[in-house]
């Protein structure tokens, strides 16, 4: 009788059965945002479920990187593969997926091989290389563009305040404005330099850093500008209140940003960028209107001392 069950059970485990089969994945993709990469090896078809008569080897282009033998209890991985390991309390359910550092895991096939008691099987899982950009397409462009256009629009104004507004620019504040214009300028181009599309980097962040913070300067270039033309009106001082709200919209946007390798806060920094071009873009009008209605004012004002607009 016992001889009878004993041959059954032999039967069921070595005879037909024996393989262990697998919920089998193709492919996995990593990409520069995963710190840890998982490569899944999942068995379904585990009967005995005793930790101790499992062995597992993953194998990568032919030589072993990890071994797990369920009756020593001992986790081995090779030099190379240093951080590789496996959750063993997951093991006993089947479960024999390869966690390891992303620096570990070099694109390629994996192959898990499972063994219980004296049946086994293995899986083939392709680890693959995905390149995500750090902003969308779209967002990159504005990102660049707006504060771009902010920039030119800012030289606009110099020049309606420089051939308008002669008699009140004296030498030294024409000066200032081209230094603080022109470092402006060469900030965001050294920033929209090194923020070029791509992944997410230390080089990609401080051009963006670039870019956006300095863009403060736009808004005490647009007061020196209006308080040099016409002092402040309250149509300007409206302008530049809501050219320092979309900084600092820019700016909260940015530090949600700057450390986050998918970021989800850049529609937040590009509304911001977004306002201070308009801001920009309404200075210059605004300029061009009060400057039109001034156009009948005869040059001999020149010596005036108070504001035009009074
Ligand atoms: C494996 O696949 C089967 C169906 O093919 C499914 O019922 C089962 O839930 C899967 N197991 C795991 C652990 O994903
Ligand atoms: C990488 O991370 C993504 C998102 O967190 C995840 O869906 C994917 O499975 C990870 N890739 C690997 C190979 O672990
Ligand atoms: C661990 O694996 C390496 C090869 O991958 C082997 O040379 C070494 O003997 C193994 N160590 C143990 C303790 O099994
Ligand atoms: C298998 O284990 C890994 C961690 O080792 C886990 O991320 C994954 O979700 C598990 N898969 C299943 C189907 O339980
Ligand atoms: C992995 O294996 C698949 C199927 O055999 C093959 O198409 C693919 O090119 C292999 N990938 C690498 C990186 O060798």
């Amino acid at each position: 009788m016992w001889s009878l069950v004993a041959a059954l059970l032999l039967g069921t485990v070595c005879g037909g059965s024996a393989q262990l089969t697998f919920n089998s994945t193709r492919f996995v993709e990593e990409t520069i945002c995963n710190e840890t990469v998982i490569l899944p090896c999942i068995v379904n078809n585990l009967e005995i479920k005793n930790i101790k008569v499992m062995y597992v080897k993953w194998k990568h282009r032919g030589k072993e990187i990890f071994t797990f033998d369920g009756d020593q209890n001992k986790p081995n991985a090779s030099d190379n593969f240093k951080s590789a390991t496996i959750a063993l309390s997951l093991l006993v359910e089947g479960n024999a997926s390869l966690l390891m550092k992303k620096s570990d895991a070099v694109p390629g096939n994996y192959t898990c091989e499972v063994t219980e008691s004296s049946r086994e099987g293995e899986t083939t899982v392709e680890l693959r290389y995905h390149v995500v950009s750090w902003f969308y397409p779209k967002e990159n462009i504005l990102i660049v563009i707006f504060p771009i256009l902010a920039i030119l629009l800012s030289w606009g104004q110099f020049g309606i305040v420089t051939l308008k507004y002669k008699s009140n620019c004296t030498s030294e504040k024409t000066i200032g404005l081209i230094i603080a214009g022109l470092a402006l300028t060469v900030m965001v181009i050294v920033g929209a330099v090194l923020f070029v599309p791509g992944e997410y980097s230390v080089k990609n962040a401080s051009g963006l850093g670039l870019i956006v913070i300095p863009t403060v300067t736009l808004v005490l270039l647009q007061y020196c500008v209006f308080m040099t033309a016409f002092g402040m009106t309250l149509f300007a001082i409206g302008i530049l209140i809501l050219q320092l709200l979309g900084y600092v919209l820019a700016v909260i946007g940015l530090s949600l940003c700057i450390t986050k390798c998918s970021p989800t806060q850049g529609p937040l920094m590009i509304s911001g960028l977004g306002i201070i071009a308009l801001a920009e873009l309404l200075g210059l009008v605004y300029m061009k209107f009060v400057a039109s209605n001034q156009k009948t004012i005869p040059p001999s004002r020149k010596a005036v001392e108070e504001p035009l607009n009074e």
